[in-house]
C-alpha cells in the first residue's frame, strides 16, 4: 500500500484508512465465491450505509430457516473490504448479506454475472461530505480535520476514505449494467421511507405485505435506529469509535451542509461538482422543503 497520510494508504486507485486491510486480502476477493442469492450494499462513505443495512437486514431476517442470531447488523452484514471475521463466510446459510464502500474494479468479479443482487446508495455530496466531516472527529482510525475548508478541499482531491466521491458515483453508475443493481437515494428515504421499503423489498424479489412493509419501516426511522443497540452501532469499541465526539447516526436530515458551507464554499463546490458529473444523468436532491 502507497502511503498519501499518517492515516491513509492508496491500494489500486482506492483510498483505506491504514490498517484495516491488506493489499493482500483486497487481492483475495477477485476469486472469493460470489451466491447467487448474496445480496450486496453499496456505498461512498457516510451515504447511509447502515440506514441501508438496518432495511436489508430486516428485510431478509426471515429468509433463513436456520438462521444464525447475530450480535448486530454488522455481524450480520459484514463489510467485505476488512478481513476481521471474514473467516466463516465460506459456511454462512443463505442468503449472505456484504457491505462495501469498494469501487467495481477490486470488487469480486462474480458479482457480474448478474444474479446477486446490488443495492446503491447515493447521497448528494455537500450533506455528505459534512456528514464525513463530522465522522472523522469520532471515528478514531482516521485525522480530525483541522477545519471544514481544508477537510472539503481533500474530498474534492479524493483524499479520504473511500477515495472520490465524484469517482465512486461515475463507475458504478457507468457499470450498472453489468450488474443487476438498485440505485437509491438518500434524500428519497428521508420523504418517503416506506416507499422506498417497498421498492427495496420488491427489487430483492420478497412478497411481503403491507403490515410487513410497516415494520420494517417504522424499525428504520431515525429515532428507532438510534435507540436499536443491533443497528446504532454504538457496540463498537471505544478504539473504533469516540462516543464522547460523535455517533454514526448524527442528525439524519437533508440540507445540513447549509449550516456548515460558505457561500464562497458552496461555489467553489458547485463549480468542481459542475464539472466532474456533467455528463452523467443523475438528480441530486440538495434539500427538502
Ligand atoms: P448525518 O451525519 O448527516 O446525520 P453511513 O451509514 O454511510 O456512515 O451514513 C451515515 C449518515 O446516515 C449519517 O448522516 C446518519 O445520521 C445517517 N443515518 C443513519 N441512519 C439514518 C436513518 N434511520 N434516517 C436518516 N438518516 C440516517
Amino acid at each position: 500500500m502507497e502511503v498519501v497520510t499518517p492515516y491513509l494508504c492508496k491500494y489500486k486507485g482506492y483510498i483505506f484508512a491504514v490498517g484495516v486491510t491488506t493489499p493482500e486480502y483486497i487481492d483475495s476477493l477477485q476469486t472469493f465465491e460470489i451466491r447467487d442469492s448474496d445480496v450486496f450494499l453499496v456505498t461512498y462513505p457516510k451515504s447511509g450505509t447502515v440506514w441501508t443495512q438496518q432495511i436489508l437486514t430486516l428485510l431478509c431476517e426471515s429468509d433463513c430457516s436456520d438462521e444464525v442470531i447475530y450480535d448486530n447488523n454488522l455481524e450480520k452484514m459484514p463489510w467485505l473490504e476488512y478481513p476481521k471475521g471474514h473467516s466463516d463466510y465460506a459456511s454462512r446459510p443463505s442468503p449472505r448479506l456484504f457491505a462495501s464502500h469498494l469501487t467495481p474494479t477490486l470488487m469480486p468479479p462474480g458479482l457480474k454475472d448478474k444474479k446477486p443482487k446490488i443495492v446503491y446508495v447515493m447521497r448528494n455530496p455537500k450533506d455528505n461530505v459534512v456528514s464525513y466531516f463530522h465522522f472523522c472527529h469520532s471515528w478514531v482510525p482516521l485525522e480530525t480535520p483541522s477545519t471544514f475548508e481544508d477537510f472539503m478541499g481533500q474530498y474534492l482531491a479524493g483524499v479520504v476514505g473511500g477515495a472520490s466521491w465524484f469517482d465512486h458515483i461515475r463507475e458504478w453508475y457507468s457499470k450498472r449494467d453489468q450488474y443487476d443493481i438498485l440505485f437509491l437515494r438518500y434524500e428519497d428515504m428521508v420523504k418517503d421511507l416506506r416507499a422506498e421499503v417497498l421498492k427495496i423489498s420488491t427489487f430483492l424479489g420478497k412478497n411481503l405485505d403491507s403490515s410487513a412493509i410497516d415494520r420494517v419501516t417504522e424499525r428504520a426511522t431515525f429515532k428507532n435506529m438510534k435507540k436499536d443497540p443491533k443497528a446504532n452501532y454504538e457496540f463498537l469499541p471505544s478504539d473504533m469509535l469516540d462516543r464522547e465526539k460523535g455517533h454514526f447516526l448524527r442528525k439524519g436530515i437533508v440540507g445540513d451542509w447549509k449550516n456548515t458551507f460558505t457561500v464562497a464554499q458552496s461555489e467553489r463546490f458547485d463549480q468542481v461538482f459542475q464539472e466532474r458529473m456533467k455528463d452523467l444523468p443523475l438528480e441530486f436532491i440538495w434539500d427538502i422543503d
